[in-house]
């Protein structure tokens, strides 16, 4: 829009000026506003035009909100069946909907103990063949040795998840030996358990490292396989703590944050990629009685007890063939995020406090150390 010309205005406008680049602007400036009165003189007989042009203009906007509108109402339409989907599919047993197995290949990192090793058993009853990954060679071996007893193939390897280059070593073995991976579950985890201030450079450093940092490896190595041939399963084992601060535990709540961030942009990736073959689960469990967080303090203990590995592993499985995408465990997880959504920052502190989780890693032990 120009400005209204007032006899003010456009004798100021044309006043002369005294430096040349200045006369230059205000030349151009003259030629506009020439314009724009020119414009103003113009003969009547262009503006049934001009009406014309007006009306089509009306029309064009009148055609693209109702196709806004319209747009809404599909987009509407679409959420409320998928959220009806999803609560309708979420109702079902798992053995109704339950993918098979049967001689898949899955990958478990972290196998010797804990979750891994309680996953791997799941899935060795259900037939599927594994490949054993961690850095404490006998308990893997005697992973390894369990899961063979149930019929089923087992490849152990010691790895180290800090290093890269053995990451990509042990891979590409893997590949030789066994050839395609079905199922990657990033499974192994560390902590240090520390306030951040007392708590070593390394540790952090190695934290990072083996609970997010060889995500991106082991992913690297095999999701080209899996996209291949639209066929695979990438599991992230993160944790509540992906999606809740706990005081003392910043490095491992970095590391988690950034497991649940890793799965949920590998997740839209491959839907753009369109490889609907391949599914994604990222698991966030409660504290889990696997020796991990011995020694923490939990103030209601009866209302939120720590959970039994048993039952752990038994929902990780049940997810990995529903394809179900987010897991949390237990269900009163899910309130508290979406909680944690709305309540103001103070009232998520008092909340921490009266609930005693900024006193949960005080006597925290972990597992104890193997000479
Ligand atoms: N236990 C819990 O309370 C709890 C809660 C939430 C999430 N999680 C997560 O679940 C996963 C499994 O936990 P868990 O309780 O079974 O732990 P765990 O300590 O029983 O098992 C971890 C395994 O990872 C292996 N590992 C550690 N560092 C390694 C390295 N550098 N290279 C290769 N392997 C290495 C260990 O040898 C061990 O076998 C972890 O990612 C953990 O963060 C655990």
């Amino acid at each position: 829009m120009y400005p209204v010309l007032s006899g003010q205005n456009i004798y100021s406008k044309f006043k002369p000026e005294s430096k040349s680049s200045d006369l230059r602007v205000s030349a151009e400036r003259h030629e506009r506003d020439l314009q724009v009165v020119s414009n103003r003189l113009q003969p009547a007989s262009t503006q049934p035009k001009q009406r014309l042009d007006n009306e089509i203009g009306v029309e064009m906007e009148t055609n693209s909100i109702l196709s806004a509108i319209w747009e809404t109402v599909v987009l509407l339409a679409l959420v409320a069946y998928s959220w009806a989907h999803a609560i309708f599919i979420s109702c079902l047993p798992t053995s109704w909907i339950a993918k098979d197995v049967r001689g898949e290949i899955a990958l478990i990192t972290g196998a010797g103990s804990g979750l891994g090793r309680g996953v791997a058993l799941r899935l060795a009853k259900l037939g599927c063949n594994l490949v054993l990954w961690d850095i404490d060679e006998t308990s893997n071996q005697a992973t390894g040795d369990e899961t063979r007893k149930l019929g089923v193939r087992a490849h152990t390897y010691k790895v180290d998840l800090c290093n890269r280059e053995e990451i990509y070593k042990v891979a590409a073995k893997v590949k030789s030996d066994v050839g395609r991976v079905d199922i990657l579950i990033n499974n192994a985890g560390i902590v240090t358990g520390r306030d951040y201030m007392k708590c070593p450079d390394s540790l952090i450093q190695k934290t990072m490292e083996v609970n997010i940092m060889a995500h991106f490896w082991t992913v690297k190595a095999f999701l080209p396989g899996m996209m291949e041939r639209n066929h695979g399963h990438v599991v992230t084992i993160a944790s509540s703590a992906g999606y809740f601060g706990v005081r003392s535990l910043s490095d491992y709540n970095a590391s988690k944050f950034a497991a649940v961030g890793f799965d949920e942009s590998l997740r839209y990736e491959l839907n753009q990629e369109g490889t609907d073959g391949i599914n994604t689960t990222v698991v966030a469990p409660y504290f889990i009685n696997t020796g991990m967080f011995d020694g923490v303090k939990l103030k209601f203990q009866k209302l939120l007890p720590m959970v039994e590995p048993d039952y752990a592993c038994d929902r990780i499985v049940d997810a990995i063939l529903r394809n179900q995408q987010v897991l949390m465990f237990p269900r009163t997880l899910y309130f508290m995020l979406a909680l944690k959504g709305f309540l103001p920052c103070e009232t998520q502190t008092l909340l921490n406090k009266a609930c005693g989780l900024m006193n949960t890693m005080d006597d925290f032990k972990g597992r104890a150390k193997k000479e």
